[in-house]
């Protein structure tokens, strides 16, 4: 009897252990910023549109309600968006970790460059430039 329970993990041994490293298909795949890796200034400009920059800054960062951020040094970024600013722009510390600081920063430093990325749906997974 014991030898047959060996047996039997023996067998079901590698399908065990290999379960939770499977890549997951996409067609599970979600659409979290963490889907479909992009470089760091396709993951700022992800999280720029999903958290709604765009609305007070230009959905280039250009300027709108809010000022003109385009290259903003990351110091700056990261006290913005962690504290929060006068005239209403909130504190988003809840929400971002430094890598999303340093994202949102290499998006607004790629301003201007061919490194630029220009998409508007941030849920897509891979979206065009
Ligand atoms: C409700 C409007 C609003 C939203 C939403 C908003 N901002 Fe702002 N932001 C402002 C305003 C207004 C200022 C300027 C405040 C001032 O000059 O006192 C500002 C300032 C900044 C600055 C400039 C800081 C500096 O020192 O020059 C950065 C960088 C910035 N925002 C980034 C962001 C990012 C990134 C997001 C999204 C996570 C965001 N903002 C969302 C309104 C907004």
């Amino acid at each position: 009897m014991r030898s047959l329970i060996f047996a039997l993990l023996a067998v079901a041994g590698p399908f065990i252990s290999t379960a939770g490293a499977q890549p997951a298909p996409p067609a599970a795949r979600g659409v979290s910023a963490e889907s479909a890796p992009l470089p760091p200034e396709g993951e700022g400009r992800r999280l720029f549109l999903k958290y709604n920059c765009y609305g007070c800054h230009g959905m280039y960062a250009t300027g709108g309600m809010g000022p003109n951020i385009v290259h903003s040094e990351r110091g700056d970024v990261r006290e913005a968006v962690m504290r929060g600013e006068d005239e209403g722009m909130p504190s988003y510390h809840q929400y971002f970790s430094d890598k999303d600081i340093r994202r949102l920063s290499a998006y607004l430093r790629s301003i201007g460059t061919d490194k630029e990325p220009t998409f508007k749906d941030w849920w897509i997974d891979i979206p065009p430039k």
